[in-house]
């Protein structure tokens, strides 16, 4: 059995898919508290898949952490759930560090416990991978290195300290405690499932609108792009074949200025779904700057690529083509994300059960 926390969120999710469909036998458990961010729809296939359980459950609930480990006796946990909207953390951080470092901190202590009892293969062959951000490295110059594993931490925002201080506790239980921990460091997400308050999908999904395209600052920021399955494969390869104790950064080679991002997929959707009159670029809008935004992030993935042989299949042109195509096909996905709708699976499909699947 495999542990996905956060399963129900953009990235978690896609890995779910995707590592449903590369494996085959193991099960796995999604443990999600469906925040706003957990969306159940995206894994609405899976309703009868046989190796898909799902526990709507906090991971700050140490009781009820601590039953599941004791219940299903995973062979690896992947740690997804955290608050992860920088600027939902400048505007309200304290459920950033509820989640993302007591959350984190339960799960490792939980992990402790089990792996304490387990013997032999069992325990030789535990893991706990936590997915974390290049966020923790704070921000570049235009001339800097990207960030390697041995760049130091110097995390900006609420959000990324939050992730900072989780990874240093990840570290810490493998260097006092010895607990099989691995740690992906990886950079900026896009595909399928991607919530309409991050730049990508929210660009997409008000120009379809009609509405303002909203840049922050000069839109000259730039952020190191990855499309979302590259980055579940990569997961799949560390938690398969990583050393314990290491640190993977994971990325595309993609940097892009974020006003280029928003031309291409102007440009994208001009081509795809023309407008009547116009180009899309007409509904760009030049907005205040996020607090203590980060002027460039990029990630070295030679160590991943060395060692684990990892490489991303997409190139940044077929990702965010791939990516717009995905929206266009799933108008019904964004509108219920939109609405809130979402928000009521559980008990329309379920009664309010808080398991998908009884176990
Ligand atoms: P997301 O916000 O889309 O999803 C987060 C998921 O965690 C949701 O399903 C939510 O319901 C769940 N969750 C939140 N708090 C919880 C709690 N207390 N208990 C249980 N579940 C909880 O996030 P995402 O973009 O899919 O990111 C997933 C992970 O990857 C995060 O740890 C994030 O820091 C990291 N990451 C994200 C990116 C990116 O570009 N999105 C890049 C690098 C790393
Ligand atoms: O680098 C990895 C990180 O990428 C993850 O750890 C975070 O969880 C994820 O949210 C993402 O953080 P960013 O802040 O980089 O992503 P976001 O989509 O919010 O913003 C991307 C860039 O676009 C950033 O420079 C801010 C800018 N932006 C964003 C929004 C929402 C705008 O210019 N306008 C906007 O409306």
């Amino acid at each position: 059995m495999l542990f996905v926390t956060g399963g129900a969120g953009f990235i978690g999710s896609n890995f779910i898919l995707d590592y449903l469909a590369a494996t085959q036998d193991e099960a796995l458990l999604n443990i999600d508290k469906l925040t706003y961010a957990g969306n159940p729809y995206n894994l609405s296939t899976l309703e009868n898949n046989p190796r898909y359980r799902f526990s709507q459950t906090d991971i700050c609930d140490s009781t009820i952490i601590a039953e599941l480990f004791t219940r299903y006796r995973p062979r690896a946990i992947a740690h997804f759930a955290a608050e992860s909207h920088v600027d939902r953390s400048i505007a309200s951080p304290d459920e950033f560090v509820r989640t993302n470092v007591n959350g984190t901190f339960n799960l490792l202590e939980a992990a402790r416990r089990y792996w304490s009892t387990l013997e032999g293969k069992e325990r030789e062959e535990f893991r706990f991978l936590h997915v974390s951000t290049d966020e923790v490295y704070g921000t570049l110059g235009p001339r800097d290195a990207p960030f390697s594993e041995i760049t130091p931490y110097a995390p900006n925002s609420p959000y990324s300290a939050s992730k900072a201080a989780s990874d240093h506790l990840v570290r810490a239980y493998h260097h006092t405690y010895g607990l099989p921990v691995l740690t992906t460091n990886c950079s900026n997400n896009y595909g399928p499932y991607h919530f309409p308050e991050k730049l990508i999908p929210l660009v997409i999904s008000n120009a379809l609108d009609g509405k303002p395209l909203p840049i922050y600052g000069d839109g000259m920021q730039i952020r190191d792009w990855l499309y979302v399955k590259d980055h579940c494969s990569a997961i799949r390869e560390v938690l398969a074949r990583g050393t314990p104790g290491e640190t993977y950064n994971v990325g595309g080679w993609n940097e892009k200025a974020n006003l280029d991002v928003v031309h291409t997929l102007c440009d994208i959707l001009d081509e795809l779904a023309p407008k009547a009159d116009g180009s899309y670029r007409d509904q760009i809008s030049f907005v205040k700057d996020r607090p203590g935004h980060d002027r460039r992030y990029a990630i070295d993935a030679r160590k991943i690529e060395r060692e684990l042989g990892w490489k991303p299949a997409e190139t940044f042109e077929s990702g965010i083509r791939k990516t717009v195509a995905w929206y266009l096909a799933n108008p019904e996905w964004v509108a219920n994300v939109r609405s809130g709708n979402y928000m009521n699976w559980i008990e329309q499909q379920y009664g309010g059960s808080a398991s998908a699947q009884p176990a």
